[in-house]
């Protein structure tokens, strides 16, 4: 005996994904085009990849590094416009390069889109 009762459910199911997938959306909302242009830019794109990796980790590794670290932003922000010394595949260290953009919105948009790269390549 099927009552009309067992329909609403589903919709109301529907329902609550979809409104829980708007907020998730637009937290994640980065500006990819901006965020490629400062990597361009500042030359990041001479040591990193987002998904490879070259004499830097792809920006999708970073990301999969960082899931998960309420930190993460922090991190990421500090390692791009500190100038930190950091290790090359060939063993030798030298001070990572520093972002030029001092707008802070643009930093907190490249980083979020860095932190935004699905999976990771390894
Ligand atoms: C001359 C090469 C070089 C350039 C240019 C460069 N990086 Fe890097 N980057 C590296 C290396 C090498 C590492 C790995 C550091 C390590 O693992 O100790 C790294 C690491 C990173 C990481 C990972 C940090 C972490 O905590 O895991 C991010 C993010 C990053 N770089 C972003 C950038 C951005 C953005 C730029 C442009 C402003 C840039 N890099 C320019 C070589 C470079």
């Amino acid at each position: 005996m099927k009552s009309p009762l067992n329909r609403p459910p589903l919709t109301s199911l529907l329902t609550l994904l979809a409104a829980l997938a708007l907020p998730c959306a637009s937290a994640h909302a980065v500006d990819a085009e901006a965020a490629e242009k400062v990597t361009k830019d500042n030359k990041c794109t001479k040591c990193h990849a987002v998904d490879r990796k070259k004499d830097g980790p792809a920006y999708r590794d970073t990301a999969a590094k960082y899931r998960g670290d309420p930190e993460a932003e922090a991190k990421v922000t500090h390692h791009v416009t500190a100038g930190d010394m950091v290790k090359f595949p060939d063993g030798h260290q030298e001070r990572h390069k520093k972002l030029k953009a001092e707008d802070t919105a643009e930093v907190k948009n490249l980083v979020g889109w860095i932190l935004s790269q699905p999976g990771g390549t390894k």
